[in-house]
């Protein structure tokens, strides 16, 4: 069975989203582990009423970053997932995490990247900068994590119409709606390219 680890740190929708996806074999997948580095967030929440192991792996429980890295390797190589998940993770992955898992870790951006990604470009700021730079549409992408934030190949984006009087919450919700479509059906599509290639 292909498996996949998920990291989050916010409300966790995105996860949900998919979990609810393998709940009903829509995706076939188990889901191993969930790492946040926020403990109270939505996303632990859920993993816990669907009894995902949580590891909560920050700088607050591991303040010195040899340990941090050891701690989110030790989680990786436990489980060896065939995928990592971030689903609204909002911490830069260490280099160590990235070539462990080369190719393997796919991010959900909530722009039609490559606009409005990139430093700064995270959360409600997306939106707000789509807003006021008065765009027609925006959207959600689906790409591989490299070294460059929201830089790696692009693997699937959805389109969202901009309206004339939304706000960047108007329009967040608008997007996020569809990233929960558009996740798990990318997920589904990578994981069989890789076992086509095997
Ligand atoms: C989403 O907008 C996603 O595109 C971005 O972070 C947000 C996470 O939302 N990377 P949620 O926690 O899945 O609700």
């Amino acid at each position: 069975m292909f498996k996949i680890g998920v990291m989050a740190s916010g409300g966790g929708s995105n996860f949900k989203a998919i979990i609810d996806r393998i709940g009903n074999g829509d995706l076939e997948a188990q889901c191993k582990f969930l790492i946040t580095n926020n403990a109270g967030c939505g996303a632990a929440a859920h993993a816990e009423e669907y009894g995902i192991p949580v590891y909560h792996i920050s700088g607050k429980t591991h303040p010195d970053t040899a340990a941090y890295e050891t701690a989110l390797m030790d989680v990786l190589n436990r489980y060896d997932v065939d995928l990592l998940v971030l689903a609204g993770y909002m911490k830069a992955l260490p280099n160590c995490v990235i070539s462990r898992m080369s190719d393997r870790i796919l991010n959900i951006h909530p722009s039609l990247l490559p606009k409005y990604g990139g430093k700064g470009f995270w959360g409600i700021h997306v939106h707000e900068a789509v807003v006021a730079a008065h765009e027609k549409e925006s959207g959600a992408t689906v790409h591989l994590v490299s070294e460059e934030i929201d830089k790696g190949r692009i693997l699937s984006q959805v389109k969202v119409p901009v309206m004339e009087d939304d706000t960047p919450e108007v329009l967040a919700a608008r997007v996020l709606e569809q990233e929960h479509e558009l996740y798990w059906k990318t997920i589904k599509e990578y994981a069989e390219n890789l076992a086509a290639n095997h």
